[in-house]
């Protein structure tokens, strides 16, 4: 049985420079999901580093966190049938070379430096990221 979730999505700096907001909403939006909450903002260095703190002994971890503070965001509380699996079936791979044509990294994206989006991958992370993005 599908159950209602929510999940954290984010265009990330990359995407908001190309004008990609209003891209990645359509496919939200046309996919039947929600939206329940949004705002656009810069991603504080110390906020970057807690939402990817799973990251935090990766060797790109400085590089992460740098790219995600570069620039303002738009992060959402997005809500829907299985919304947490089906919001990264329609995100792709997520190095944009994987992921399938049809998906935002595979239509819009080169680099997995630069992937245009980011999703909560479970229940348990939406959780935790909508607290910290949403209080
Ligand atoms: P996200 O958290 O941003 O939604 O991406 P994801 O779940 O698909 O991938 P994850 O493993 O959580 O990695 C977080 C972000 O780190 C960057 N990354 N860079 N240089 C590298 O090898 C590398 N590996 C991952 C990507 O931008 C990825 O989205
Ligand atoms: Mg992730």
């Amino acid at each position: 049985m599908p159950e209602v979730q929510q999940t954290c999505i984010m265009v990330k700096p990359d995407g908001v420079r190309r004008g990609l907001i209003g891209e990645v909403i359509r496919r939200i939006e046309h996919r039947g999901y929600r939206i329940r909450e949004m705002k656009l903002f810069t991603v504080d260095p110390e906020l970057a580093r807690e939402h990817y703190a799973e990251h935090s002994e990766k060797p790109f971890f400085g590089e992460l966190v740098s790219f995600i503070t570069s620039g303002p965001v738009v992060a959402m509380m997005v809500e829907g049938d299985d919304a947490v699996a089906g919001m990264r079936q329609i995100m792709g791979a997520t190095d944009p070379r994987d992921a399938a044509p049809g998906s935002i990294r595979g239509d819009l994206a080169t680099l997995i430096t630069e992937n245009i989006v980011h999703g909560s991958d479970s229940v348990e992370s939406a959780e935790r990221e909508l607290k910290l993005f949403f209080g």
